[in-house]
């Protein structure tokens, strides 16, 4: 069947119309007419007829095969429009009108975060990520989206999948770029006996490695596994949440001191370990709010650690069910927010009940924030000043930030 690309889905799969309905086309363009068998409403492998302008050579030798990415045949200003357009649409989706300042994308090789996937085979070991639209593994050697410290662990990946991967099972290897080396956090490994740990915490030295968890189990903390958040540093708990890129976290940083500006008190939401508490602490007293009460932890010694900052008070509180409420949002002449996929409905709620004067909101998910930029809207907030921050480059996700002002 021969098929117009009309546009393209969430997923960045190629939507076009056919005699029956939909058909969605993998790894195409808008405007590029392809051909290709159709089954369940999909062309898996299409031939293009008509080749995009945007269209380039895929920079990784693993794209065919490799569920990473799905992007790397467009041209980096298409990827960066066509993000800026995913945001606006669901904006539009909502009825409101919008403009997107710039797109800050995180350039190859940068990724400081990312889960590879480790499985026994019967030759050996596979360590990379999952292929397209499957569960198998793709070994990745010549990955462009990883530092190269994480790519360089590979071979410690192999190791502790040798020792520690059950028959059938597949452990997620958890990796983040520190101060100090790489950290490894792995879930779904055999349960911990004392040889397994033996054998694991010597891995941890030959592969230098600053921290190795296994489950719950920290095997080894050989040095503080610390990350830099403006003039304080802080250890997050093996795991933890932190910002894919150091560049991608640059751009959110200088977004939200920026459009915060002179407020003189402040409330992070959803604040994590400090990511914007910690830099915004310089010139505002601080109050982070977090459900995870080990990363507040980790905050707060960064904060007691570091010189010249003002004053941050944390609070633990799982901000779905029991958001800040109005007169506790009215002691703040600022809140930075920063929720996860789902959004910050309850919170957005009551922060359109408040008399808040200034909302920086932070969305990996531009549907959500839609819904949420609609409610501030409808309570007398203007939307001021949008960003996209790209920091899964050739990925289909699509991160934002943006500044809301009461009228
Ligand atoms: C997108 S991360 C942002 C973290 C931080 N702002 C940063 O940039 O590093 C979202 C954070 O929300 C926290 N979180 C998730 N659900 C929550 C809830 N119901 N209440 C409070 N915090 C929650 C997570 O633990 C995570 O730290």
């Amino acid at each position: 069947m021969t098929l117009t690309i009309d546009r393209l889905s969430l997923h960045a799969d190629g939507v076009a119309h056919g005699p029956e309905g939909t058909v969605h086309v993998a790894m195409v363009l808008p405007g590029e007419e392809v051909e290709g068998e159709v089954e369940a409403g999909r062309i898996a492998a299409p031939r293009i007829l008509t080749p995009s302008a945007d269209r380039v050579k895929p920079p990784c030798p693993h794209y065919r095969a490799c569920g990473g990415c799905v992007l790397q045949h467009g041209s980096d200003g298409f990827v960066a429009g066509w993000k800026a357009s995913v945001v606006l649409n669901a904006l539009a989706q909502r009825g409101i009108e919008a403009t997107v300042a710039r797109v800050e994308t995180s350039p190859e090789f940068s990724r400081r975060r990312a889960t590879l996937a480790g499985r026994r085979t019967k030759k050996g070991t596979l360590v990379g990520f999952h292929a397209r639209a499957s569960d198998t593994l793709v070994e990745v050697p010549g990955c462009r989206i990883l530092r190269p410290e994480l790519l360089a662990m590979v071979p410690a990946l192999q190791e502790a999948t040798a020792l520690g991967a059950s028959r059938k099972g597949e452990i997620a290897f958890a990796l983040t770029l520190s101060e100090a080396g790489v950290e490894i956090a792995a879930k779904g490994g055999k349960d911990m006996d004392p040889a397994l740990f033996e054998a694991l915490a010597g891995l941890a030295r030959r592969h230098d490695l600053a921290r190795l968890s296994w489950g719950e189990e920290t095997v080894a903390a050989r040095r503080p596994a610390q990350q830099v958040f403006g003039r304080a540093r802080v250890t997050p708990p093996p795991g933890a949440f932190l910002q894919a890129t150091a560049e991608g976290e640059a751009a959110l940083v200088g977004f939200v001191r920026q459009a915060v500006g002179k407020a003189a008190r402040v409330a992070d939401l959803f604040a994590g370990c400090g990511t914007f508490a910690l830099p915004l602490a310089e010139t505002a007293e601080v109050h982070a709010v977090e459900g995870e009460a080990a990363m507040l932890a980790a905050l707060d010694r960064g904060w007691r650690e570091a010189q010249g900052l003002k004053r941050v008070t944390h609070e633990a509180r799982d901000l779905f069910r029991r958001p800040l409420l109005p007169d506790e949002i009215g002691r703040f002449d600022a809140v930075v927010i920063d929720p996860p996929r789902a959004g910050a409905e309850a919170q957005i709620g009551e922060i359109a009940a408040s008399r808040l004067g200034r909302l920086v909101h932070v969305s990996c998910n531009p549907v959500t924030f839609a819904r949420d930029a609609r409610r501030l809207l409808d309570a007398g907030f203007s939307l001021e000043e949008l960003i996209v921050v790209d920091q899964f480059r050739w990925s289909a996700h699509v991160e934002l930030a943006a500044r809301f002002e009461r009228r």
